[in-house]
């Protein structure tokens, strides 16, 4: 799969955007703050329909205007795809692939992907519990495209059940009514989410064995439901702890349990690495994760994603930046970013595509 080109309109500092991808890996340099990572967020926007940075798709908008696009040309399997998404601040955004209008995100997400490894993933372990749950889901819009409109209709339910917590005046049989709905589409993201996840570790076990031997990773998601059961009795088991805590959320007027508080452990030899493992160890587990998402992305298309690192090269040391790169076959297009090229070694800078960027614009 490659991304030949990507075109940007108004879309966060770049009024005017457009680049042609000579070659598989193009290092993007630039002094802070001049528009690298909008870059690859915008590629990887095109992925995912949404970004780790944003709580709503009009912060992607240029601060001067109305509307924003991105558009991309892409190769996949000697086809040329093209993907446009438009934005707009008083409408949805308009999803088209080869020009034509697409109603259904899933037949958007399933056109590009990409896995995006950025110097705030280092910190997964140490963030808080929805930037573990952001990272998890865009990684799984791209492997189930579905969870996409599955985990909106939950945002959907839980937003309404919020507001009718936090309205005050609340009748019992009302509170059961959402309550139903929201244990079923709770536990169709709990579902997903526990499945990727244990596919994921699979792989990320291996991973992690390979940097730091005798260190065996597991990964455990942490629910109302403790494991993987069929959608049905997660529904039950869900339904059964929201009527159990049923006089709690109207004393508290808020929704205490559901996706949207759930979390994500990982252990070392049993150990929680949250609390215990050093920076190194943590920066381990997340260089297995990435390697991971790569993999399982790679199996389900039958081809290579693109890999996307904000910043990260120049932040792990040799042994792990060895490795990293050593694990990419030379065949996956690599988008990097870095404030300069020290970091690199020379072989490395003569096979890359190197471009500049200040205040949103191309500058060489
Ligand atoms: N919606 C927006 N409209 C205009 N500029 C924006 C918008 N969102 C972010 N920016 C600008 O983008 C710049 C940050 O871009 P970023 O890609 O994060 O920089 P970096 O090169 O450090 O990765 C800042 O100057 C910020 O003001
Ligand atoms: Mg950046």
């Amino acid at each position: 799969m490659k991304l030949e080109k990507l075109i940007l309109k108004n879309y966060r500092n770049y009024k005017d955007f457009e680049y042609s991808f000579l070659k598989n890996k193009t290092l993007i340099i630039g002094k802070n703050a001049q528009g690298k990572t909008n870059i690859l967020e915008a590629v990887y926007y095109l992925c995912t329909l949404d970004s780790n940075r944003i709580k709503r798709d009009l912060e992607l908008i240029n601060f001067e205007s109305d509307t924003a696009k991105i558009q991309a040309e892409i190769l996949k399997s000697d086809i040329n795809l093209e993907l446009e998404i438009n934005f707009s601040r008083d409408k949805n955004k308009v999803l088209k692939v080869n020009g034509l209008k697409k109603n259904k995100s899933k037949e958007f997400l399933r056109v590009l992907s990409a896995v995006s490894f950025s110097t705030s993933d280092l910190l997964l372990l140490r963030g808080d519990p929805s930037d573990r749950r952001k990272w998890l889901d865009l990684a799984i819009f791209q492997v189930y495209p579905l969870y996409y409109d599955k985990l909106s209709k939950f945002n959907k339910i839980r937003l309404q059940k919020a507001n009718y917590l936090s309205s005050g005046n609340i009748n019992s049989d009302m509170l059961d009514v959402f309550n139903e709905q929201l244990a079923i589409a709770s536990a169709n993201v709990v579902f997903l989410r526990m499945k990727y996840l244990k596919e994921l570790e699979k792989i990320a076990k291996i991973k992690h064995l390979n940097m730091a031997s005798g260190e065996n990773l597991s990964i455990k998601y942490i629910s109302s439901t403790e494991e993987i059961l069929a959608i049905d009795e997660m529904k039950n088991l869900i339904l059964n702890k929201l009527n159990e805590i049923k006089n709690d959320e109207i004393r508290r007027m808020q929704c205490l349990i559901g996706a949207h508080r759930d979390d994500v452990d990982f252990f070392i030899n049993g150990v929680d690495s949250k609390k215990y493992a050093s920076q190194g160890q943590q920066r381990t587990i997340v260089l297995a994760l990435k390697l991971a998402e790569l993999e399982i992305l790679k199996e389900k298309n039958n081809q290579a994603p693109l890999l996307l690192l904000d910043d990260v090269l120049a932040e792990l040391d040799s042994n792990r930046q060895n490795y990293l790169l050593a694990t990419i076959e030379n065949d996956i297009q690599m988008i990097i970013t870095s404030v300069d090229t020290l970091a690199f070694d020379d072989e490395f800078l003569k096979s890359v595509d190197i471009i500049k960027i200040a205040s949103g614009k191309l500058i060489s």
